[in-house]
């Protein structure tokens, strides 16, 4: 007989990693799915549209944090996991407004596990083996990488330099002692720099592509030679889903693209492909978009990851490279305009002058604003 598909809690989901991730287990009907996301600014209903008739995805505007609803939808729905995406993900905002970062990642997923544990000691031994409460977390809980050291592993000591980077390292923490005390069975992944579709374009890429689309500077902090390692999103959306079904219970894995780039590289690389792909473009070449401006206060100069365990434990790699991932998401957002335009909102507009106009406070301000239209 066939095994009825399970139901998962996903928090979060209308968010970018967490809306490819849903839009992607529906599809491939590995699972019912139970999205609760509060909306913020970086959620958005419509990244969901393609499922909006579908029975088996039941979205609740809440909040991670409200315990009375996180236990109503345990009572109700009885999820066999936990996926916990819910979280404010930019370094940049947790510069300007810590506070939110602590109540959402650090609170509000001490409140997940509080009623994840009470869930998961009132089930019976068969359906506790089956459970499993998935943390997804950053590489910048480790800190910042010396030029020539070695990517960071699994056993790397947490160093977090900016208030998100904190509170995503005392989350994991967290999720680390449910386990060890209470014996819930967790699974932590620590994820380098995601691109690709449905991302909200206050971070590096989807911004370039949208400002060197409309012909608008490229703000590049400090010298752009700080590095990150970049994933394409479905490629971290398939490890999770690994994880979740063979990750052994109570380990940390490692999840990254195996691209480490400079900044300066990617924005390069876009202006590249925009000028392949708009070769009538009144802004060729792109590149000359390119603004040099004030560097982020304690802006990690490398990240980078050694992915050996989920390759060796799980058969796990990337298929995307990076440049055929980075033309398909310069692609995706040059043809859906009409998403761009939802997302970009009043408090997208106050978001931009905020941080890149001529009032930015002087530690994030840029030097040469002016030419921030
Ligand atoms: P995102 O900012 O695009 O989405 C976050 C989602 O969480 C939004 O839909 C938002 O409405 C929702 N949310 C925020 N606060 C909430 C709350 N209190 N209750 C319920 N929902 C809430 O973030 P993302 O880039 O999709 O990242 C998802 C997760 O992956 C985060 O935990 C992040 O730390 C982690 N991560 C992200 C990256 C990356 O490059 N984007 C890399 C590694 C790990
Ligand atoms: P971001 O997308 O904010 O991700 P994170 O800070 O989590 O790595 O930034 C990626 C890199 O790009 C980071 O080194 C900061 C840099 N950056 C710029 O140079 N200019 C920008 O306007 C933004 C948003 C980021």
């Amino acid at each position: 007989m066939r095994e009825e598909s399970p139901t998962w809690l996903v928090t979060g989901g209308a968010g970018f990693i967490g809306s490819n991730f849903v839009l992607g287990q529906r599809a491939a009907k590995t699972a019912r799915i139970i999205n609760l996301d509060k909306l913020t600014y970086a959620g958005n209903l419509r990244s969901l549209e393609p499922i909006k008739d579908d029975p088996d995805h039941v979205f609740v505007h809440g909040d991670i944090g409200e315990s009375p609803l996180v236990a109503e939808i345990f009572r109700r729905h009885r999820p066999q996991a936990v996926v916990n995406f819910a979280a404010e993900s930019h370094v940049d905002r947790s510069i300007y407004g810590p506070q939110v970062f602590i109540q959402t990642n650090v609170v509000g997923t001490l409140t997940l596990l509080e009623e994840s544990r009470r869930y998961f000691e009132g089930l019976s031994a068969d359906e506790r083996d089956k459970f499993r409460f998935l943390h997804v977390s950053t590489d910048e809980v480790y800190g910042s990488l010396e030029p020539e050291a070695p990517p960071f592993s699994e056993t790397s000591p947490y160093a977090p330099n900016s208030p998100y980077a904190a509170s995503k390292a005392a989350s994991d923490h967290l999720v680390r002692a449910y386990h060890r005390t209470y014996g819930l069975p967790t699974l932590i992944t620590n994820c380098s720099n995601n691109y690709g579709p449905l991302q909200f374009p206050e971070k590096l890429i989807p911004l370039m592509i949208l400002n060197g689309a409309q012909g608008k500077p490229l703000p590049i902090y400090g010298d752009g030679k700080n590095i990150r390692d970049w994933l394409f999103v479905n490629d971290h959306c398939e490890a999770l889903a690994l994880v979740l079904k063979q990750g052994r219970v109570g380990e940390t894995y490692n999840i990254g693209g195996a691209a480490e780039l400079a900044n300066l590289e990617v924005v390069t690389a876009i202006c590249g492909i925009l000028d392949e792909l708009r070769p009538d473009s009144p802004f060729l070449p792109h590149a000359s978009l390119i603004t040099f401006v004030k560097d982020r206060p304690g802006h990690d100069r490398r990240y980078g990851l050694d992915t050996a365990k989920i390759a060796r434990e799980l058969g796990w790699r990337p298929r995307e490279s990076f440049m055929s991932g980075l033309a398909a998401t310069v692609r995706w957002y040059l043809a859906h305009q009409e998403w761009v335009e939802s997302v970009q909102t009043g408090e997208y507009q106050q978001w931009i002058k905020k941080h890149y106009g001529p009032e930015a406070p002087k530690h994030t301000g840029t030097e040469r604003t002016s030419c921030i239209r």
